[in-house]
Order: structure tokens, then sequence, then C-alpha cells
């Protein structure tokens, strides 16, 4: 199989690739990274990162990309050669057997479950008129597999003349109760299967024909059924996702069946869990456009926050999310069968992109009156930025974030400590050069103070190296180095030992300027990580340039990226070295 697949068609499915001597190169999709040092070699058939050391083959990567199982990852790149691999049908989702090879088939006494269910639903008036009640037809039904669990509590003694089998209850479809009486877990319930990807049943879900509770009633997590990776209808969904180019996450079961009913085969459901990444990974393997619908009530607001959470490591460029907001008083059936196919598609296409969702729902949390509140905005959106995959979107938010809290994107770049603010630099026409340049460095170096004096443990970090004499304030940062030692090294202290000298009316100017901002340590942190990068990459090792411009030239060989990589990762770990653990504060 890995010879009908080449690694540089499938890794340029999701990463874009350069070429470089007689390999590719790109930005690593394992790491974040802004120069690139992921390189694949279409001879060896391999991939290889210099800054992570992820590498591998071809379903190494689509194991890695996709956070798929080794069987999982094999069908999926077969799948995509358009292979078949026959000895997987039929099986559980991550292709390997799950269940006991020895034992029972799990799956097949699902199915038989399955089957029963339905067989029992036509002889079952009520069930039959709470579905009709609920403007479903036949057809619908069917491709649901919908059933009916009768009263009684050994009904699937009929099915299941073992009734003591231990897989029954490895299945989830019976309890045995105390005093080891066993019975049905599901009784007069309408049912829905839960199928995998290929079609298997693997759970039910049940619901009450009236106003009982529960009003749903799972199976539990079984060997065949785990919760938190599987969507409700994408089995069923599948063409329909590929034909509409995008897929509809809703929240029930119900949802789903009605969506179907008006025509709208591309929705799927979490099953009363909220969104995982596995689902989102799922999903995107599927489609580039996932749009979540939500109600528009408090918890549902939470729950599509929560989506946005897990969707931000697993975006690429290409992909999109979207966010729907029902009216509060709507569930996407009840809205679809009031107003019908049309109506639910214009929400639809109306829905609000995640960069929106995202701005306005922090913009909502903070003051932006003041500017605490905008520096809070920052705060907040650093953690959700950092972990942003794809490059161009986490760009367009920070620039955003930038706008919406009336700073430059440089700075909020620097702030977040994303690097690829880079697009700034555009607004800095000229090359820094002459006295603008010492201006800067100035500037960078009262930024630095401003860090010290907000968090003055800071000053065990500030590298030798980049304190500049020659002004004021570089004067000033080396008198601050000059404190490191004192216990209980406070922004008070630090003036009091530096009343009377020269760097006194320095310090009080930034004092002033930072008390005004509103700086806590994770901000100082940041910004002043960012300040030292900034003044680092101003004289940057010229060593690393030539390389790093030979890369792009030409392509490195295995030892001069061994090199290239070595004096970067110094860097870094000289940006990144920490606070010791100190015994003050
Ligand atoms: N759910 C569950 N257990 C419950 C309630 C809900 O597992 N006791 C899950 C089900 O998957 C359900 C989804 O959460 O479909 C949404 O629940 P809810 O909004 O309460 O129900 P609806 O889907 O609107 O159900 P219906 O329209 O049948 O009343
Ligand atoms: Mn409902």
């Amino acid at each position: 199989m890995l010879n009908r697949v080449d690694i540089v068609d499938l890794v340029e499915r999701y990463v874009r690739l350069k070429k470089a001597g007689a390999n590719f190169v790109a930005c690593c999709p394992f790491h974040n990274e802004k120069s690139p040092s992921f390189t694949v070699s279409p001879s060896k058939q391999f991939y290889h990162c210099f800054g992570c050391g992820a590498h591998g083959n071809a379903i190494s990567f689509v194991m890695e990309y996709q956070g798929l199982g080794y069987v999982e990852a094999v069908k999926e790149l077969a799948d995509s050669v358009g292979m078949k691999l026959p000895e997987f049908e039929r099986r559980g989702d991550q292709g390997a057997p799950k269940t006991d090879p020895e034992g029972p088939d799990l799956y097949e006494i699902m199915q038989k479950a399955e089957h029963f269910y339905r067989e029992q639903l036509k002889g079952a008036p009520a069930a039959i008129a709470y579905l009709k009640g609920r403007g479903l037809t036949g057809v619908v039904a069917a491709r649901f597999g919908i059933g009916y669990a009768p009263a009684g509590w050994q009904n699937l003694q009929t099915v299941f003349p073992d009734y003591a089998a231990k897989a029954l209850r490895d299945c989830g479809l019976v309890i045995d109760g105390e005093g080891g009486r066993r019975y049905d877990r599901f009784r007069e319930r309408i049912m829905f299967p839960i199928l995998n990807q290929r079609g298997s049943v693997i759970g039910f879900g049940g619901r009450v024909l009236g106003d009982g509770e529960p009003k749903y009633l799972n199976s539990p997590e079984t060997p065949l059924f785990e919760k938190g990776r599987e969507l409700y209808g994408l089995s069923q969904a599948r063409t329909a996702i590929r034909e509409a180019g995008r897929v509809v996450v809703v929240e029930g079961y119900m949802d789903v069946v009605a969506l179907a009913q008006h025509g709208i085969e591309y929705a799927v459901a979490t099953l009363g869990t909220a969104t995982s990444p596995t689902h989102v990974q799922k999903l995107f393997r599927q489609t580039d456009e996932i749009v979540f619908c939500f109600d528009g009530d408090v918890a549902g607001r939470r729950a599509a926050w929560h989506a946005l959470d897990v969707s931000l490591p697993v975006l690429a460029d290409h992909k999109t999310v979207r966010f729907l907001f029902l009216p509060a008083e709507d569930d996407p059936d009840s809205y679809v069968r009031a107003h019908g196919k049309h109506a639910f598609e214009q929400l639809l296409a109306e829905a609000r992109p995640l960069s929106e969702f995202f701005l306005t729902e922090l913009r909502s949390r903070v003051d932006m009156t003041t500017l605490e509140g905008r520096s809070r905005l920052i705060h907040e959106a650093k953690p959700l930025l950092k972990r942003i995959a794809a490059p161009a979107l986490q760009l367009q938010l920070l620039k955003q974030v930038a706008q919406t809290s009336g700073i430059t994107q440089e700075e909020a770049g620097r702030l977040t400590e994303i690097r690829g603010a880079a697009p700034a630099r555009a607004t800095h026409p000229a090359p820094v050069k002459g006295p603008d340049r010492a201006m800067l460095n100035r500037k960078l170096d009262r930024e630095l103070l401003a860090c010290l004096l907000a968090h003055p443990p800071l000053v065990r970090e500030v590298p030798a190296e980049i304190v500049d004499v020659s002004h004021a304030e570089g004067r000033a940062l080396g008198a601050l180095m000059a404190l490191d030692g004192i216990e209980e090294l406070t922004h008070a202290v630090i003036l009091e030992r530096l009343r009377g000298s020269e760097h006194e009316s320095v310090l009080e100017r930034i004092g002033g300027d930072f008390l005004e901002k509103g700086m806590d340590a994770d901000i100082a942190q940041a910004v002043f990580n960012g300040a030292i990068t900034a003044i680092r990459t101003r004289e940057p090792n010229p060593r690393i340039k030539e390389l790093g411009e030979k890369d792009a030239k030409e392509g490195l060989t295995e030892s001069e990226y061994e090199e290239f990589r070595r004096l970067i990762a110094e860097g870094d770990a000289l940006k990144q070295r920490r606070t010791p653990p100190s015994t003050v504060l």
C-alpha cells in the first residue's frame, strides 16, 4: 500500500511545501514555528522535523496529523488512493477489533439488538404515533434505524437465549441489578442506534415516549462505544456532507433526524457530551467547513465557546468553523419543522465565522472602556491565539485583537509572543538605521524596565549581552541587574536603592507609565520576552542568518540542519530561561 502513496502528495494536502534542493520543506505541522524545519524527502519517502524531531513515513504522518490509530490510518490512506481493504470492513472505528478475538462478536450482538428493536416498532402503535407526531416518515425512521424497546424487563431474552452471557453486559444492553437479577437496560423507549463510521451499531440512545425521566438513556461506555469520539448520524451523513461541502453539528438525536426529514442530511450530533478535539478532527477529515449549531441561551454559548476552544489546535487555513445560534425558544428540530429547509439553510449561510464569535465573546468579558479592560483582553486572548494552528487565521485574529484594544499589531504580537506578527514590520517602512535605531533601542529598554518594575524577579532573566550603556535607559537596566540577589526585590525597594542616582528620574517616568497600564506578572513576562526577542533579532547570529538563507535557496545538509537547529534552540533556551523558584514573594 505504501508504494501507492507518495509522501509529498500526501503531506501537500495538509501543509504547503516548498522545494529545497532534492527535498521539500515547510513549517512543521506538529509544532509551532516560523522558519521551516520540517523536510519531506521524496526519494526516501520520509519526513523529518529538525525542530521537534517528528519523523516517519506516510502512515505515521496520517496517524500523527489526524490523531488516528495505525489501522485507521492505513484505511484512510487506502481510501485516498482508491484501494479497498476488505479485511477492515465491519470492524470498530479504529479498524482494529476492540473486542476479544476469542470471545463473541460484540458488533454482532448490537446488530441483533438493533434488528429486534426495529421489529418491535412495527407492533407498537403508541411509538409509531409518537414519531409521526414529531413529523417523521417511515423512510427517515428507516434511514436512522429507529426502533422501539417495549415494556418488560427481559425482552432481549427472546433474541439472546443465553441471556446470562457476559457479552450482553459488555455491550451495555443489560444491567445486573442487586441480588444478581439481570434486566434490559432499555424499556419503553424509542431507540436511536448509534453507528460508527463504518456503519456498525456501537450503542443506543433511548427516548421516553412522553415526559418521563431521564428523557434520554444512553448506552454506557463499552469496548465499542466511546462517547467523546462518536458523532450521531455521521455514518448516514457522509455522502451529504461531501456534497454540501459542510457539516452541521447539533446537540440532539431528534435534531439530526428532523433535519434529515427536511432534506438537510449533512447534520450530526454530539452524544450529550461536549465537543471534543476528536470530534472536530473527525469532521475535518470529511469536509472543510463545520457549522456548530447551538441554542441561543447561556448554556448554548458556553457549549459553543468550548467547541471553539477545542477547534483552535486543529484548524488549518483552508478549514472554516462557524457558529449558528438559534433563537432562544428553538432547537434545530423545532426550527426546521416550523420554518422549513430553506429558512434553516438561510441561517446556516449567515452563521458567524469563528473569528467574529471569538472577538465578540472576548470583548463581552472585559470592560472595553478602560485600559485595564483592554489589556485584559490581550491577556485572555493570548493563550487562545497561541493554540491556533492556522497561521493566517492566527495573524488575522491577532490583528483584530490589537485593533480592538488600541495597540499596534507589533505590540500585540509581542504581548502574545506570537512571532508571526511579522507583517507589522511593513508598517515600519524603512529598515531601522542610524538615529532611529538608537531610538528603538531605548524604546525596547524602556519596555524592559517597565517589565522589571512590574515584576522585579525578571531581573535575573536579563541576558547581560543585551545591555547597551550608551543611553540612560540601558544604564538603568544595568543598575537594576546589579540589584539581583537582594531578597524581596520590589518596585519600592528598587526606587529606594537607586534614589539620588542618575537612574532615579528614568525609573520614575517609566514606573508611572506602567502603573497606568496595570501590567500583571504574566503580561510583564510576555512583554519582557518580546522585547528581548526584538533586541536579539535585530542583531541575529550571522551564522543563523547564513544557514537560514542557504536553507531557503538550496536546502541544508543533515549536518548543517543539525547546527541550524542547535543554534536556534540555544537562542530559544536563553529566551525561555525562567526565573528560578524564589523563596521571596
Ligand atoms: N441527552 C442525554 N441524556 C439526557 C438528556 C439529553 O443524553 N437525559 C443528550 C441527547 O443526545 C439529546 C441531547 O442531549 O439528544 C440534547 O438534549 P435535549 O436538548 O434535552 O433534547 P432534545 O434533543 O431536544 O430532545 P427532544 O427534542 O427529543 O426533546
Ligand atoms: Mn428537541
